[in-house]
């Protein structure tokens, strides 16, 4: 028998139609187009607005998104992963009411935190029930709406996120495409660098946690990026190496777009050139688990069957990792 490999085969996105920009944020915060061009690299994000909106609802368009543009059947579906750090509730599961607004019903649904790492761990967990050989059309839905856990009165965070939900489709192959390869990797030591720090179980919500502003972002943003820096370059790096690829044969390094500054020094120790990475932090800011596969998206027309790319991303857990794979299919 075969080797089962899994390729994504359609990438569909969802992007809220609200521009923040940095002049808006300037008038809010202490804060400058200057400084955030020149130490993260954000123009802008998207933001949603309306009453009563969740995480869900991003990720929903962005799977209607997927379906209608890869004519892929609702009913053929048979799994739904969705990666997020804004789910609409503690519990239910966002997966389940994304299926459930895109009228997708009894078939296998979970969610899974790994913030900004979400898509690497959510697609290498994809792969593996396709490569199983037990399911056969499986999404990742990254859905995040991180304004909700933005406090837009700390200069230090609300530059930096945006909101997004992107939807990819992972089915299975016998010929030689598709993910090739995966390392992940967490270390928990880095919790308290990155973390909303009430609402969970050791900090229930109470009238102090509001008060404290602890249903937030935090961040030690030097911290996070001396670890973010070295760990994803690191793991990129390892792939190349475990899989032979030289420089000049990465068609494309798709990195987690939290800040210019480690894309490009990611970039450097992979010794790849700028015009071999997707970089649309520009437009977007920090969207977490789905700053990856909007580049995809973004992209999309540009791939070609059989291009190598390298994915690989750094966020809270601490969690990092990278994805080498081989891009299924040519754009229609
Ligand atoms: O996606 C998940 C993983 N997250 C990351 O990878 C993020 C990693 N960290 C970073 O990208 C950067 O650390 C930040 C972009 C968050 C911050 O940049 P930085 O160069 O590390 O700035 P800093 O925290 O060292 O602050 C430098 C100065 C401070 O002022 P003083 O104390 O030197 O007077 C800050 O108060 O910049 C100030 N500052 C700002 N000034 C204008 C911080 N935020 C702002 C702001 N506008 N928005």
């Amino acid at each position: 028998m075969k080797k089962i490999n899994a390729v994504i085969t359609g990438v569909g996105a969802y992007l809220p139609d609200y521009i923040l920009t940095n002049e808006e944020l300037s008038s809010m915060v202490d804060t400058s187009d200057e400084w955030i061009m020149t130490r993260v690299g954000i123009k802008e994000r998207r933001i949603l607005k309306g009453e009563g909106k969740g995480a869900s609802d991003l990720g929903a368009e962005a799977v209607k998104d997927l379906l209608k543009k890869t004519g892929t059947s609702k009913e053929d579906i048979d799994l739904v992963i969705c990666t997020t750090v804004t789910p609409d509730h503690m519990f239910p599961g966002t997966s389940a009411i994304i299926c459930d607004k895109v009228g997708i019903h009894n078939i296998q649904s979970f969610d899974m935190n790994a913030a900004c790492s979400g898509f690497l761990y959510g697609l290498d967990t994809a792969c593996k029930y396709v490569q199983s050989g037990s399911h056969k059309k499986v999404i990742v839905v990254s859905a995040e709406k991180m304004s909700s856990i933005t406090d837009y009165t700390d200069r230090t965070t609300c530059v930096l996120f945006g909101d997004a939900a992107t939807a990819v489709l992972i089915e299975p192959t016998e010929e030689e495409i598709g993910i090739r390869d995966t390392i992940l990797r967490s270390n928990g030591i880095g919790r308290h660098h990155l973390v909303m720090k009430a609402g969970g179980s050791v900090k229930p919500a109470s009238h102090e946690t509001v008060d404290a502003k602890e249903h937030v972002v935090y961040q030690e943003g030097q911290a996070v990026f001396k670890h973010a820096v070295s760990n994803m370059a690191d793991v990129a790096v390892e792939i190349m190496e475990k899989n032979n690829l030289e420089s000049d044969e990465v068609t494309w390094l798709v990195p987690h777009q939290a800040n210019l500054r480690i894309i490009d020094a990611t970039a450097r120790r992979m010794g790849i050139r700028k015009d071999q990475v997707m970089i649309n932090i520009e437009k977007y800011g920090n969207t977490t688990s789905a700053t990856i596969p909007l580049c995809l998206y973004e992209w999309e027309k540009q791939l070609k069957k059989g291009d190598n790319i390298v994915l690989a991303a750094f966020g809270a857990g601490f969690t990092w990792g990278s994805v080498y794979l081989k891009w299924g299919y040519d754009s229609k």
